[in-house]
């Protein structure tokens, strides 16, 4: 079967898969020619990182840090990044989660490319086509890469960020196996100064591997502004909303700093969280974390825009994903696993689409968590939840968190050829084999 095509789009031109579709690689691979707009180098090796709880951990990380190296980028740029894997002697890879590149540039292990082994490198280039809050991560046994540390943000901006004064700091929250957490800079609790009358915008990341996290902005009114780096359209305000990200899922939240402190908070903690002061010279205490406003739902949330599909649409391609939790064999090891379809990887189903199809998908939570949603490549579109169609701004996602008896109907356009992952971002269950693929005939 498609399976096989395990190798499909080596990044060398002139490089055949066998039994591949017919597309060829040099369409799937970013622009290999030309200078890049911007170059990173990114060096993956372990390195001893401080946790928040004073612990020393001995992580794997990009650069030597955890967070990597924040990559920032402009609109339209085309970018390098320059892989070499030190001493992860698992190999490496880079997964531009929710940026839409060229299949060959996915960094998948396994699918798009081999991983990156001790003493090898790897180049990725791709132009930035989206603008918004990113991530990236290995993606050779991703569980295990991500938990320890190789990860870091991506960002893109607008081509002039001079409308766009003021500042810009990312949250990105990651738990460390056996407890420990690091944020940001790994300060448990960051300040930072911040003048009133500036514009804030904050990214939220969730890094973990297995729990959503709540997070909360105290001492005022706020907006989401971006889920899974789109923007959303004329999002409304909003006071004590508790925001819930799921594990790889981005928010971007803005407001205006009042006169008093601001408290952006993970899980409910005084101790988790940035708190943003108008003076340095004072010592801010933390605020009672402002619960008042309910839980935020995307799917009511900003108002209607024009988009090139909705629920009414005739649609090329109709799938259903049924996610729940049975007997079956993952490896030759029989248990009770996490499944798609009833079964895990390799026996999931292959979507099979065509480019330029408009493809839906049904995805139906018969089990007892929630499961994360991860589409590779595509940004889906948020057509219904538990049969209710969304009203709101139009919401796509790339990581969708489907809690546990949810039905939601989401479509995207077929417009990214090559072989994709669709998979579980809890990357305990992922692991576990609840992973599938999309693939362009
Ligand atoms: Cu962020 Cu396939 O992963
Ligand atoms: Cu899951």
């Amino acid at each position: 079967g498609l399976l096989h095509a395990s190798h499909l789009p080596g990044t060398e031109a002139g490089q055949e898969a066998s039994g591949s579709p017919s597309i060829s690689v040099a369409d799937l691979a970013g622009p290999r020619d030309g200078e890049a707009d911007r170059v990173f180098d990114l060096v993956a090796k372990q390195a001893e990182v401080k946790l928040s709880s004073g612990k020393a951990v001995q992580a794997w990380t990009y650069n030597g840090v955890i967070p990597g190296p924040e990559l920032r980028m402009k609109l339209g740029e085309l970018i390098e990044v320059r892989l070499v894997n030190e001493d992860i002697a698992d190999g490496v890879t880079i997964h531009w989660h929710g940026l839409d590149v060229p299949n060959a540039e996915d960094g998948v292990a396994g699918a798009t490319q081999d991983a990156v082994m001790p003493g090898e490198s790897h180049t990725y280039r791709f132009r930035a086509e989206q603008v918004g809050t990113f991530w990236y991560h290995s993606h050779q046994h991703s569980k295990e890469a991500v938990e320890k540390g190789l990860f870091g943000m991506l960002i893109v901006e607008p081509p002039s960020t001079e409308d766009e004064p003021g500042e810009d700091i990312t949250v990105a929250t990651h738990v460390w196996e056996g407890g420990g957490l690091a944020i940001g800079d790994n300060d448990t609790l960051q300040r930072k100064i911040v003048a009133p009358g500036t514009p804030v915008k904050i990214r939220l990341l969730n890094t973990d591997n297995w729990t959503r996290k709540a997070h909360h902005v105290t001492g005022t009114s706020f907006r989401v502004t971006a889920i899974d780096g789109v923007e959303l359209n004329k999002p409304g305000e909003l006071r004590g909303t508790a925001l819930y990200l799921t594990t790889g899922a981005r928010y971007d939240l803005a407001f205006i700093m009042p006169d008093n402190p601001v408290y952006v908070s993970v899980n409910g903690s005084k101790k988790l969280g940035v708190l943003l002061a108008p003076d340095g010279g004072k010592d801010y205490e933390v605020p009672d974390i402002d619960g008042s406003g309910g839980l935020f739902d995307p799917s009511h949330y900003g108002e209607p825009a024009d988009t090139p599909f909705g629920p009414d649409s005739v649609f090329d391609r109709e799938f259903t994903m049924l996610l729940d939790n049975g007997l079956a064999f993952y490896n030759g090891v029989p248990g009770l696993y996490d499944t798609i379809n009833g079964n895990v990887f390799p026996r999931t189903p292959m979507f099979v689409v065509k480019e330029g199809e408009v493809v839906k998908t049904t995805i139906i939570n018969r089990s007892a968590v929630d499961h994360p949603m991860h589409l590779h490549g595509h940004h889906m579109l948020v057509l219904s939840r538990n049969g209710e169609v969304t009203t709101g701004s139009p919401w796509w996602s790339d990581t969708l968190d489907v809690l546990p008896g949810e039905v939601y109907e989401v479509a995207f356009l077929a417009d990214n050829p090559g072989l994709w992952m669709d998979h579980c971002h809890n990357l305990v269950h992922a692991a576990a084999g609840m992973t599938m693929h999309l693939m362009y005939d």
